[in-house]
């Protein structure tokens, strides 16, 4: 089974709480939440108070992708603003181990990602540590990029390394440029959670954007 998860950050902020119900109406699994410092990456979004004023719309967890230095001096806030899942880059997280069991002692789920140019090498130790990894298949920042499919070899690679490890329950996420097309690509390569934006959002009918990357997904990933 594939999940849908929706990234706000395509959404319209100005009613974002209607944009995270309807997405619910509409069928989405997951609502992804994108965080970003300006320094991390070059584009600045949001930070708790937001978390805290979309929480009420849904009943769907809360994906919160940390694009941020340091992202240890915020995990406590994104908790209690009511994150299920929280995120962080490798790349940022000197100390990951650390970083990964505060979040899971704080109550949340524990995602780490990588950038495309980061091999998986880099993350392998934290596996039997992690809820999700996250393969970003788009430089991070901004929505509407194009999909990198070279990127669709390290998704094989930690599919690979979660079933030899006996780690089945670990989620595998893609991020960025996520379509009907690149959804199949990614869920036959084993990515079990798409993050779609504007495939999503951008979308004048929303219902039928997600229904079809989830057919799309699902039917490669039973393949894959
Ligand atoms: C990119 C963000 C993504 C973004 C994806 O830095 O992490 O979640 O919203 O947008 P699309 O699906 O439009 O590529
Ligand atoms: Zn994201």
């Amino acid at each position: 089974m594939v999940k849908i998860a929706p990234s706000i950050l395509s959404a319209d902020f100005a009613r974002l709480g209607d944009e995270v119900r309807e997405a619910e109406q509409a069928g989405a699994d997951w609502i992804h939440v994108d965080v970003m410092d300006g320094r991390f990456v070059p584009n600045i979004t949001l930070g708790p108070v937001v978390v805290e004023a979309i929480r009420p719309h849904t009943r769907l967890p809360l994906d919160v992708h940390l694009m941020i230095n340091e992202p240890d001096h915020y995990i406590e806030a994104f908790v209690k603003s009511g994150a299920d899942v929280v995120s962080v880059h490798q790349e940022a997280c000197p100390h990951l181990h650390r970083t990964i069991d505060r979040i899971k002692e704080l109550g949340a789920k524990a995602g780490v990602v990588i950038n495309p140019a980061t091999p998986v090498s880099l993350i392998e130790p934290i596996l039997p540590d992690v809820d999700l990894v996250l393969l970003m298949t788009v430089n991070p920042g901004f929505g509407g990029q194009k999909f990198i499919s070279r990127v669709l070899d390290k998704i094989g690679q930690v599919r690979r390394l979660l079933v030899e490890r006996g780690l089945p329950h670990v989620d595998v996420e893609v991020d960025g440029g996520i379509n009907a097309q690149t959804a199949a690509l990614a869920a036959q390569a084993g990515a079990n959670v798409l993050v779609a934006g504007s495939a999503v959002f951008g979308q004048a009918d929303r219902q039928a954007a997600m229904a079809t990357i989830r057919e799309a997904g699902e039917r490669a990933y039973s393949r894959g």
